[in-house]
C-alpha cells in the first residue's frame, strides 16, 4: 500500500483554505470507505478509522500490531453525537463535557448497540473524546462523525508528536497521513471512567485530577498507574502493556541534584568502559552537571507543559541514535507532573532509584 502524505495546518482549516478543505474531504472519504488516515490532535497523532465499522477497527489493530483486547477511543465532533454511541450518561458526564470539550479529556460510558465490540475490545463500555484540534474536528465531520483512533505509533513505541514519526511507524500500512506539524500537548488525553460510583482516572494527562475535582468533586485515581509493585490489573487495558518503551534501558534517578549527578556520571564512566552508549534526560537547570555520550534538555523544571511536549520526541531520538543506557531526572507527581511521571515510569518499566 502506498501511503499518501498531505500537509494541512490548523490555520488553513480555520481560514477554510480550499486546498485544505479538499484534502480533508478526501481523507473523510477514505475513512467512510473503510480505510485508515493518521491525523493530528492536540495531544498526539491519531490513527483513524470508522468507529462504527468493525472491519476498520480490525485494520487499526493490524496496522499498529496492537492486541485486540485493547479498546479504542471514539472521537466525535458534536455534543449531540454522544447519545448515538452511549447509554446512561450520568449528569457529571454532561458537566465535564461542557467544561473540557472540545479538549484532551476522554470519558468512559456504557456503550450503545451502534458501537461494535471490535472497537471496544469486547467491552460494554466506550471511551469518547471530542478533540479541540481543528483539523481533527473537520476530519471527524467529513468521515461521518465517529472516528476510532489510538495513537498513531506501532504498539510499544512512544506516541508520535510529529508526522515524521507517524511515517516512520505507519508508512505502507495506512492510506494517508495528514501532516499538521508539531503537536501542542505531546501526551495522550486524560481518561476518566464515569461508569463507577466515584469517577476514576485511568490515565493521567493534561487535564489534571485537581482540574476535574474543581468541577465534579472527589475523583479517584487508579493506583496501579504510579505503582510498579501493584498486583492489581489497571482498569484501562492499554495501561497494562509496557508502552512507550525505548530500545535502551531507561532508569529514573531521584534525589538531590548533586547526588543525581554523581550517580549519573559514575554510571556513565562504568558504561563507557564497558563500551556502552549512554544518554541523559536533563532539565535546563542541571544540564551542565552531567557527563554522557548525549545529554538532552527536556526544558526548565517548572515548565511542565514544555517537558510533556518534549518527552516522546527525546525517547524516539535515543532509539534512533541507538543509545543503550538512558538515565533521566525525576519529576514531581502533582498536577501535570503526574502524567509525565506516569509515562516515564512506564517507559522505564518502573525502574526508579533513589540516591
Ligand atoms: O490523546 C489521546 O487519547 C490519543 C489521541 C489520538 O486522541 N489517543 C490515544 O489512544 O491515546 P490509545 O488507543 O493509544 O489509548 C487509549 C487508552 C488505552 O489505554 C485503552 O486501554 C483505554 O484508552 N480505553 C479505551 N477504551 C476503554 C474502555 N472502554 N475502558 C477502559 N479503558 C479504555
Ligand atoms: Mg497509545
Amino acid at each position: 500500500m502506498i501511503t499518501k502524505i498531505v500537509k494541512v495546518t490548523e490555520e488553513q482549516i480555520r481560514q477554510d483554505d480550499s486546498k485544505a478543505v479538499h484534502e480533508i474531504r478526501q481523507a473523510g472519504e477514505i475513512i467512510k470507505n473503510g480505510g485508515l488516515v493518521a491525523f493530528p490532535t492536540e495531544t498526539v497523532y491519531g490513527l483513524g478509522g470508522d468507529a462504527l465499522n468493525p472491519e476498520s477497527s480490525g485494520k487499526i489493530y493490524k496496522a499498529k500490531g496492537r492486541p485486540s483486547d485493547n479498546p479504542l477511543i471514539v472521537h466525535i465532533s458534536r455534543l449531540e453525537d454522544l447519545n448515538v454511541i452511549t447509554e446512561d450518561v450520568p449528569e457529571i458526564g454532561h458537566v465535564l463535557a461542557r467544561h473540557f470539550w472540545p479538549g484532551p479529556l476522554t470519558m468512559i460510558f456504557k456503550k450503545s448497540e451502534k458501537v461494535p465490540k471490535e472497537t471496544t475490545g469486547g467491552l460494554d463500555t466506550v471511551a469518547v473524546r471530542m478533540p479541540r484540534h481543528r483539523t481533527a474536528l473537520a476530519l471527524i465531520r467529513e468521515a461521518g462523525g465517529f472516528i476510532a483512533a489510538p495513537s498513531a505509533n506501532i504498539s510499544g513505541r512512544p506516541s508520535p508528536t510529529l508526522a515524521k514519526y507517524v511515517q516512520e511507524d505507519m508508512d505502507g500500512r495506512i492510506d494517508m497521513i495528514i501532516d499538521g506539524g508539531i503537536i501542542e500537548i505531546g501526551l495522550e488525553s486524560t481518561i476518566i471512567d464515569l461508569t463507577e460510583e466515584i469517577p476514576i482516572i485511568l490515565r493521567p494527562g493534561f487535564i489534571t485530577r485537581e482540574m476535574l475535582e474543581a468541577v465534579i468533586g472527589t475523583v479517584r485515581i487508579d493506583q496501579t498507574l504510579m505503582d510498579g509493585d501493584s498486583l492489581q490489573i489497571p482498569k484501562a487495558p492499554g495501561m497494562k502493556y509496557r508502552h512507550y518503551a525505548p530500545k535502551g534501558e531507561l532508569t529514573i534517578v531521584d534525589g538531590e541534584p548533586d547526588h543525581v549527578a554523581d550517580y549519573i556520571n559514575n554510571t556513565y564512566h562504568n558504561c563507557h568502559n564497558a563500551g556502552k552508549k549512554v544518554g541523559v534526560i536533563a532539565t535546563q537547570e542541571n544540564l551542565g552537571r552531567y557527563q554522557a555520550d548525549c545529554v538532552k534538555c527536556i526544558g526548565r523544571r517548572q515548565d511542565e507543559e514544555g517537558i510533556a511536549k518534549e518527552l516522546y520526541r527525546i525517547l524516539r531520538e535515543f532509539d534512533d541514535e541507538e543509545t543503550e543506557v538512558i538515565l533521566s531526572e525525576s519529576f514531581h507527581t502533582t498536577g501535570m507532573g503526574q502524567a509525565i511521571m506516569n509515562r516515564l515510569l512506564k517507559a522505564a518499566g518502573h525502574k526508579k532509584i533513589q540516591v
